[in-house]
């Protein structure tokens, strides 16, 4: 058997995102040490953030894109912390690598295990499982616009922020929700806009959606406006199988779906650059949790689940199912830390999943 070795450089970066990586870590070694030989991770561990931040100026080294150039993937955490202006934690380093590595494609499963009681009417009964796609390059993270301080005087000041829509950028997303679709059980995409009230961007990506569907008669569509989106992950989630947004409202549309499964801690997502032209990025869909970091009770399942979206990119999918199924049985054993109702530890459900993954 040939031994299959990946080189992974992890983030950890601010408040949790330093335990839940350590937890993800050590589910994969722990898959690692139980392959035989056949499967091995060396990680290389970036110090980058609000700390880094406070001793450099600096969110990431000057050439950190170029240092994670040669791995096969980045493991990243969270990044914010209140020492450092949010804009300038996320736009210095997670925005940075996500835009300049071109992963444009951001996919977040929204999973609703067992064992974890949800506040969705009959989320215990009904089977749910449904994948948001954010377009991760563009939209209203385009980073456009400017602020007027000169002249107005006090109260005056004026801001501008476009949001920009490309053809290109708009078919691509388009097309791998339609792609992620077909590889599912339920053959169906929802796509999101506002474009009664955004009449050129959304309109643009309205036009686009129609145009590539016609290449998928074997998928079922909807347009759905985000207001009414946000009613239907509610009311009516049996509905759902694929989710594409643009950047702001699928990143708004992801915390729901997480919330309802549970817990903003269970969320798991990759920032994929589908050409594997540069590292693709997984990461928990959660920030640094200021509230609760460095207490060793942060939930590490969308740190683990992130991992497993990992693995799928390593084409490790046997691999991937296994960890997936250890969460399940952790949660259904009621392996569970606080913002899920339990009163286990960070390190207690690791544990719990990597034993679970023998089986
Ligand atoms: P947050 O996701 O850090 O926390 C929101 C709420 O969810 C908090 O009550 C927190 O305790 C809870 N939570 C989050 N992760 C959890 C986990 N693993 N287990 C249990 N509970 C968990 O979002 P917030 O408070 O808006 O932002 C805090 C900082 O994180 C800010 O600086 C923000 O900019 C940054 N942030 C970074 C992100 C990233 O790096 N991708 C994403 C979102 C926020
Ligand atoms: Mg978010």
């Amino acid at each position: 058997t040939q031994t299959r070795h990946f080189r992974i450089a992890s983030i950890p970066g601010d408040g949790v995102g330093a335990e839940v990586v350590a937890a993800g870590r050590s589910v994969l070694d722990a898959l690692a040490s139980a392959s035989s030989g056949t499967l091995s991770f060396t990680w290389e561990e970036f110090p980058w953030g609000s700390d880094y931040h406070a001793r450099t100026g600096k969110m990431i080294a000057d050439d950190g894109p170029e240092l994670l150039r040669g791995f096969d993937a980045v493991y990243f955490g969270a990044v914010g912390w209140p020492t450092v202006p949010d804009h300038v934690s996320l736009w210095g380093l997670r925005l940075r690598l996500c835009q300049g590595f071109d992963q444009w494609a951001n996919v977040r499963p929204v999973q609703f295990l067992p064992g974890i009681t949800s506040p969705l009417r009959a989320a215990d009964t009904t089977p749910l499982d449904w994948v948001v796609v954010r377009e991760n390059s563009e939209g209203e993270y385009g980073g456009f616009g400017g602020r007027n301080f000169a002249g107005r005087g006090p109260g005056g000041e004026i801001a501008v922020q476009s949001a920009v829509f490309t053809e290109v950028g708009c078919e691509r997303i388009i097309r791998f929700a339609f792609d992620l679709a077909r590889t599912r059980e339920r053959r169906k995409v929802s796509s999101v806009t506002k474009s009664n009230a955004q009449q050129y961007g959304m309109v643009l990506w309205d036009e686009v959606f129609t145009r590539v569907a016609a290449d998928y008669p074997d998928v079922e569509t909807e347009s759905v406006l985000v207001d009414a989106m946000a009613a239907k992950f509610v009311l009516r989630p049996e509905d759902l199988s694929v989710v594409v947004a643009s950047n702001l409202n699928a990143d708004i549309l992801s915390d729901l779906g997480s919330a309802l499964a549970g817990s903003l801690g269970l969320a798991a997502s990759a920032n994929l650059n589908p050409e594997r032209r540069y590292p693709s990025m997984f990461e928990p869909v959660h920030g640094s949790a200021p509230d609760i970091a460095g207490q060793g009770i942060c939930n590490p399942i969308g740190a683990i689940g992130s991992a497993a979206l990992m693995l799928d990119h390593f084409g490790l999918s046997a691999e991937a199912t296994r960890v997936r199924t250890a969460i399940a049985a952790t949660c259904a054993a009621g392996t569970l830390t606080r913002d899920v109702g339990g009163t286990a530890l960070t390190k207690d459900v690791t544990a719990a999943v990597i034993d679970h993954l023998a089986g």
